[in-house]
């Protein structure tokens, strides 16, 4: 047990078994304390320890800061909240708020927009109706973008409910493949058909044709035009984290068969990191199936930024000054990474609201954009070894454009300029995870022109 939390009552309820697992993924997490934990999730100490207290169901939306900031599975705790909430006969838990997490942010800091954040939403209608128009049209779409440019957002809270309100019979699965493709494709069936992933997966990794047998099997009893909607969302866990070369083939031939086939009953939409573009090509089915089926997430413009910044505001009785949003629109646009930041400003500017107003004073007093990324730039580097570290500021400064009398500014390189030994590699992705750094198709960028200016060690 971690130290210094208070042990579980002795009983075998559901909250408690659900405490008890939160507790167990933070301790295979390291066992970070509840202020680390806290750092990350955007919520307070206090909310995070409750949630693993066991005495009532925390909401969806801690329970899942909480997982995340533990590296545990998100889907299948969501899952696993659901279906709890279910036995508990609390279906507007998540909407009731929770005493010590305050009310419902209009805002998700860092993490990922989930279906259910479709209500705060925005700036995105444009590109969800792209993929809403692609997807009437053919039965296979790939979501390409540059590392944190909003695919995960856009498909779960864009896509998934514009989908479920137009095709209200039709199911819906996402899963991210992780290192078994083929297993987490079985859950994902089951969850939406019914019976045990095993036997599901047994008849995936028969031959080809199971995925898509599988799916027509399924909806053998519903109206002949339903289709399933089947969405791989970090689809470059199939390059990154499955190790076996005969399941990742077999994954990827499955899902184009299951979208491609005549009688096919299956719509696919991968979500991939644009940097991964090229592993695709290294599959024949893949890159047929990619000739006419990409759409491209791109930075947001200055109008759809104003959207993302003042809409999920109004709708939760807040106004933005005008101050403010003038300066985040101009900070912003054109910036490669900047939505994680957006986003992550936007949350710690609402904490410091002022009455029901965000505002610029606020905003800077939670650091701005620079401080952010100064303070993420530093703990990502403390915590590397002295190789690692020298590495990372040879980096930063070969993607810094110095400038002649004028401000340094970001210089894009081009990904195979980099070595690629181990701990290269262990750099960029720790670069990349905190959002520092952002890889599109072949190319590495800095996030934000901003971590040129406010971190102190490039210039050491
Ligand atoms: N429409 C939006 N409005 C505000 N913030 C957004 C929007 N879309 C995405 N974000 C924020 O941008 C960050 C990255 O989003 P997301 O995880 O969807 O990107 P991604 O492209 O899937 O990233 P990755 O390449 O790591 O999978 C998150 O902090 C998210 O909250
Ligand atoms: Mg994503």
């Amino acid at each position: 047990m971690p130290r210094g939390e208070r042990p579980l009552d002795a009983g075998d309820g559901v909250l408690l078994r659900f405490a008890h697992d939160l507790r167990q993924l933070r301790q295979k997490a390291g066992s970070p304390t509840y202020r680390v934990l806290a750092g990350q999730a955007h919520y307070s100490v206090a909310a995070l320890s409750e949630a693993a207290a066991g005495r009532k169901l925390p909401t969806l939306a801690v329970t899942l800061a909480y997982v995340r900031a533990c590296d545990g599975d998100v889907t299948e705790w969501e899952r696993r909240w659901h279906s709890l909430a279910t036995e508990l006969s609390a279906p507007d838990l998540d909407q009731a708020g929770d005493t010590d997490a305050e009310q419902r942010p209009p805002y998700v800091g860092l993490a990922a927009f989930q279906a259910e954040d479709a209500d705060r939403f925005f700036g995105r209608e444009r590109l969800a109706d792209d993929l809403m128009a692609r997807l009437a049209k053919q039965p296979f779409v790939a979501v390409f973008g540059a590392s944190g440019a909003g695919k995960s957002s856009v498909l779960r809270a864009g896509l998934i409910p514009r989908w479920g309100a137009e095709h209200p019979t039709e199911p819906i699965a996402l899963f991210t493949p992780g290192p078994n493709p083929m297993e987490e494709c079985a859950i994902a069936l089951a969850r939406v058909f019914g019976g045990t992933p095993g036997p599901l997966q047994a008849e995936l990794d028969r031959d080809r044709r199971g995925l898509h047998r599988l799916v027509r099997q399924g909806l053998a009893e519903s109206a002949d035009d339903n289709r399933l909607l089947l969405i791989v969302d970090q689809f470059e866990e199939v390059f990154t984290l499955c190790r076996d070369d005969g399941e990742r083939s077999r994954f990827i031939q499955g899902l184009v068969m299951a979208a491609r086939a005549a009688n096919g009953r299956c719509r696919i939409v991968l979500g991939i990191r644009a940097d991964f573009y090229t592993h695709c090509t290294a599959f024949v089915e893949l890159v047929e199936a990619l000739q006419d089926s990409q759409i491209t997430v791109g930075s947001m413009t200055p109008e759809e930024l104003r959207l993302a910044i003042t809409k999920p505001a109004t709708l939760s009785g807040c106004t933005v000054e005008t101050a403010l949003l003038a300066q985040l629109v101009a900070q912003l646009t054109g910036q490669i990474g900047g939505l994680p930041l957006l986003s992550h400003a936007l949350l710690e500017t609402w904490r410091r609201r002022r009455g029901n107003t965000l505002t610029l004073t606020g905003f800077q007093a939670a650091g701005g954009i620079e401080d952010a990324l100064a303070q993420t730039a530093e703990s990502v580097y403390t915590r590397l070894s002295p190789r690692r570290q020298r590495l990372t500021k040879d980096l930063m400064l070969r993607l810094t454009a110095l400038g002649d009398g004028t401000e340094d500014t970001k210089r894009r390189i081009i990904r195979s300029e980099l070595d690629d030994d181990t701990d290269t590699t262990f750099v960029l992705d720790r670069l990349v995870g905190a959002r520092l750094i952002a890889l599109d198709r072949d190319s590495v960028e800095i996030s934000h022109e901003a971590l040129i200016r406010s971190w102190p060690r490039l210039r050491e």
